[in-house]
């Protein structure tokens, strides 16, 4: 599921980390470092599909995380480059504005032991979101989110072709909010 609030992703993350895991918590589910791009790598779209990206780089202001650093980096680039070529600012490659820089902080519980003892670890969060683009192209892409001086999140997506995903099972298709399995 996909969702637009950091709250619920971070809630699913906590739900199906703590199954997975039995000990230990997620900051963010589909994100282990502290750049974030989601879509996440190896999601699937189809030609001309809207789509929100949405990145976020994170400071961990206190708890294991903590560098000591607790100002999220906010001169984060996103470029996004099609198999073959160059990257292209995604402002550009989508013929829009950049969006605007947006700041909120989250906490989490890392593990049961600081659950129960209620010591969350605070983060906080420079965010950009792109909303309702679409690639039109099918192929291969590459979106590189660079944070931090020069430490890089990358995301490999495949735009389909509709007439190939009329052939292929279990393409995940994102409407709006939600998934939807075809
Ligand atoms: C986030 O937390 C920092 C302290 O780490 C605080 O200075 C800042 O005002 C908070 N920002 C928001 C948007 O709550
Ligand atoms: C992090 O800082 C917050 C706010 O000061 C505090 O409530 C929390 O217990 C701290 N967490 C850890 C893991 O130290
Ligand atoms: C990037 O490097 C400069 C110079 O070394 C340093 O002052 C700055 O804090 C660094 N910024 C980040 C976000 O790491």
């Amino acid at each position: 599921m996909i969702s637009r609030t950091l709250l619920s992703w971070a809630a699913a993350a906590l739900s199906l980390a703590s199954i997975a895991e039995g000990q230990s918590f997620r900051r963010l589910g589909t994100c282990p470092t502290l750049g974030c791009v989601l879509p996440p790598d190896q999601t699937d779209f189809l030609a001309g599909q809207y789509f929100d990206i949405r990145l976020e780089v994170h400071a961990p202001v206190n708890g294991s995380e903590a560098r000591g650093r607790p100002t999220p980096d906010t001169a984060f680039t996103f470029t996004i480059a099609k198999k073959g070529r160059r990257p292209q600012s995604a402002a550009a490659l989508f013929k829009i504005a950049e969006p605007q820089l947006e700041r909120w902080n989250f906490t989490w519980y890392e593990d049961y032991f600081a659950l129960d003892a209620k010591t969350p670890s605070l983060v906080n969060v420079a965010s950009k979101i792109y909303r309702r683009v679409a690639l039109y192209e099918p192929g291969d892409y590459t979106a590189t989110l660079t944070y931090n001086n020069g430490s890089t999140t990358t995301a490999s997506w495949l735009v389909r072709d509709l007439v190939q995903v009329k052939k292929t099972k279990n393409i995940v298709l994102f409407i709006g909010d939600g998934y939807i399995c075809l």
